[in-house]
């Protein structure tokens, strides 16, 4: 049976952190569908789409890696896609108490599909997406904590912000 993964999250914006479970998920699990999926405690920067776009251009040379976004419950998505694996992302003791409830959640809702979560490279351990937008806004450097292409989109989205 081919293992298939559902690596899902906000991803507002992609960040090093993000990219580093991606891949390494990717050399364990035959299939990673990356899923956009709705935070309701968390208000986007970016549209889905444009989360999704900027996904596909950084994992674009990783073949087994497919980005897609759902509207809906991630166990859901992860049935559609016949998925046997949700993996996440740990970056610390502080993450743990979120993703109990969510896991816990999940279990409830379908048993069968496991959670595993892969321990963040210590480099990216500090690392969010929150962080990375609070100092893109106030125009600091993020060249160490994501890809060029979303380097780029947060140095578009600030400047349209700042029109009148
Ligand atoms: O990157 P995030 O914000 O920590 O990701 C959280 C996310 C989007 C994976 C979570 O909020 C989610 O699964 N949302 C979809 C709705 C859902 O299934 N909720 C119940 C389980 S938490």
């Amino acid at each position: 049976m081919a293992s298939i993964a559902v690596c899902p999250g906000s991803f507002d914006p992609v960040t090093f952190g993000h990219l580093d479970i991606i891949r390494r998920g990717a050399k364990v699990f035959d299939k990673v569908y990356v899923c956009v999926l709705n935070n309701s405690s968390k208000k986007p920067l970016f549209t889905v789409e444009e989360r999704c776009g900027l996904l596909r251009e950084v994992t674009k040379d990783i073949p087994n890696v497919q980005v897609e976004s759902f509207q809906g419950l991630l166990i859901d998505y992860a049935k559609s896609k016949q998925a046997n694996v949700i993996l996440r992302g740990l970056r610390a003791v502080s993450d743990f108490e979120y993703e109990m409830q969510g896991t816990s959640m999940n279990k409830v809702l379908d048993e069968n599909i496991e959670t595993f979560f892969m321990m963040t490279n210590n480099q990216y351990s500090f690392l969010s997406s929150s962080i990375v937008k609070e100092v893109a806004k106030y125009k600091g450097s993020v060249a160490e904590l994501v890809p060029e292409a979303v380097e780029a989109a947060l140095e578009k989205k600030f400047a349209k912000n700042e029109r009148p």
